[in-house]
């Protein structure tokens, strides 16, 4: 692991907010690195160990006003470091020290004004007095007596202490979101924090993570054999070509092809990693076995189950032939090991874990590099273009694991393989020619088992529907259907049903997630 500790750090402590981790990737956006604690973990010895140039706390869920909820460690306003309380944050540092919160009709939520009524290191002039500002509120409660040594800075309709500062001390509070993008002036306000109150210097940057990341994998691995799954994804690409710069010919990729990629990406895994990085590359073409353990199955459940086994069996059974193994390498990102916070209900902390290859390291006694450990996925990206990756894979949409096997509900065939891949082509094409690809989360085509009646020249047609999704989202828990342009859906429709043998019929899917799900299966 990269040792983060040379570069100036921002603590955040998490108190259960939806947006805590958009705190951390703006934190970054800046050239800071940041970390997102559970905010109970910030005793004196841990913050001493850490030694953050500055602490903010984020917003959550519970209410000041409940006697069981979560406050911040009183080491955080003893480190003697600047300190930004960001709405539920806010809330518990008056609280704290001296101040009074009170639960409030006047609720505030989604877009609202703030007033800049005072000046302030942390408005400096990207947010002049007598200015007004638009920002994000999220609130029940409100700040309604500010503890000793603080001054309103900024205040809203419903919160007359929308922005408040203890200069002295370098403590702030908003009662707003500086963090999404629904605030315009946010990342220019927590820039001012973390660089001209914090004094951090900015020095997180990938190319600098680069060479840092190098370093630490040569010490973690020395002079051992790594093997890492190559998936067509671009955590596992970007980590290949960082870990290859690292360790050479150390490291063997395995490439386990189970039939079930969108047209053309074997083929372009296979000529980038071995032919254009000349990586060692083990690519097994398994297409056949996942055909034939696929045939008749028409459970979800069950599709996934198979393919996820035999997946692992292939990749174990390949691993065994490379002798002298001793890491296995992992795209996991910094999400994947954030500690989580449930603050409703009590605190209770849980650690997700995440195992491409579930189950491999502990049978085959290997231990883990995991080179993207410290990276949030746009972070990753940009890590990639240094590392000279092509755009298309770095910019490229979540694809799941079972790929188009869970893209066709119902049994999966060569055959409707084959028409699913002609379709998403095509699909996927118009969305890049229209310029909206990067602005869409994930878009797909799925083949229905469904056959409707059409009409082709003279003769009278019976083919499968073929339904189109485009999703925004941010994180894949929730999405939204993209309201693509009626002309532009009858232009793919038009070319689908003309260009592909097998298809009549295309539907679009404006389904939201939660009720839908992104995939159909
Ligand atoms: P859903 O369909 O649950 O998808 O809304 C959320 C995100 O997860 C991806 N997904 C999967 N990824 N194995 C994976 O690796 C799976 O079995 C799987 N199912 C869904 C999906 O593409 C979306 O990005």
């Amino acid at each position: 692991m990269v040792d983060t500790a040379a570069h100036d750090r921002i603590l955040i402590l998490d108190f259960g907010s939806q947006v805590t981790q958009l705190i951390a990737r703006r934190v970054r956006e800046g050239g800071v690195y940041s970390e997102i604690w559970p905010y109970d973990r910030a005793d004196t010895a841990a913050l001493a160990g850490f030694a953050p140039r500055g602490i903010i706390l984020s917003g959550g869920p519970a209410s000041v006003t409940g006697s069981a909820t979560p406050r911040a460690p009183d080491a955080v306003f003893a480190a003697g470091v600047p300190v930004l309380g960001i709405c539920y944050g806010q809330q518990t540092m008056c609280h704290q020290l001296g101040g009074r919160v009170e639960g409030d009709d006047h609720r505030e939520f989604g877009r609202a004004e703030v007033s800049v009524t005072a000046d302030a290191r942390l408005f400096g002039a990207d947010w002049p007095v007598g200015g007004r500002q638009t920002v994000w509120m999220s609130h029940g409660d409100r700040v309604v007596a500010l503890p000793d040594g603080f001054r309103t800075i900024a205040v809203s309709d419903g919160a007359p202490f929308a922005a408040i500062a203890d200069e002295a001390r370098g403590f702030y509070g908003v009662q707003f979101h500086p963090e999404v993008a629904h605030t315009p002036g946010g990342r220019a306000l927590l820039q001012r924090f973390t660089h001209e109150i914090c004094g951090c210097r900015g020095d997180w940057t990938m190319a600098q993570f680069r060479s840092e990341a190098v370093a630490a994998i040569r010490r973690q691995v020395g002079g051992d054999r790594v093997i890492l799954g190559l998936s067509g994804g671009v955590d596992s690409a970007v980590a290949a070509v960082l870990l290859h710069e690292a360790i050479g010919a150390q490291l063997t990729c395995i490439f386990v092809d189970h039939g079930l990629l969108r047209d053309g990406e074997a083929a372009q895994v296979v000529d980038l990693f071995r032919g254009h990085y000349n990586i060692p590359l083990v690519h097994i073409d398994a297409t056949d076995r996942f055909l034939d353990l696929l045939a008749g199955v028409d459970d979800p459940e069950t599709k996934r189950k198979r393919i996820g086994a035999t997946f692992i069996e292939v990749f174990d059974g390949e691993a065994a032939k490379i002798g002298g193994v001793r890491f296995l390498a992992q795209g996991t990102l910094y999400p994947d090991v954030i500690e989580s916070v449930s603050v409703v209900g009590g605190p209770s902390v849980t650690i997700k874990s995440h195992h491409n290859v579930g189950g491999l390291p502990e049978r085959m006694n290997l231990a883990l590099v995991e080179p993207l450990r410290e990276l949030f996925k746009d972070e990753v990206r940009a890590l990639g273009r240094e590392l000279g990756l092509p755009d298309d894979m770095i910019g490229r949409h979540p694809f799941p694991g079972p790929g188009l096997a869970i893209r066709i509900p119902g049994e999966v065939t060569a055959d409707k393989l084959a028409i699913l891949r002609k379709a998403d082509r095509i699909y996927l094409e118009e969305l890049r020619t229209a310029g909206l690809y990067d602005e869409i989360w994930q878009a797909f085509a799925v083949l229905l088992p469904v056959r409707t009646v059409g009409v082709m020249g003279d003769s009278r047609s019976y083919d499968y529907v073929c339904a189109l999704r485009a999703v925004t989202s941010t994180d894949g828990m929730t999405a939204d259907f993209y309201p693509l342009p009626h002309d532009l859906l009858g232009r793919i429709a038009t070319r689908i049903v003309n260009q592909v043998a097998g298809i009549n019929r295309v539907v679009y899917d404006v389904t939201a997630k939660p009720p839908g799900t992104i995939e159909w299966e």
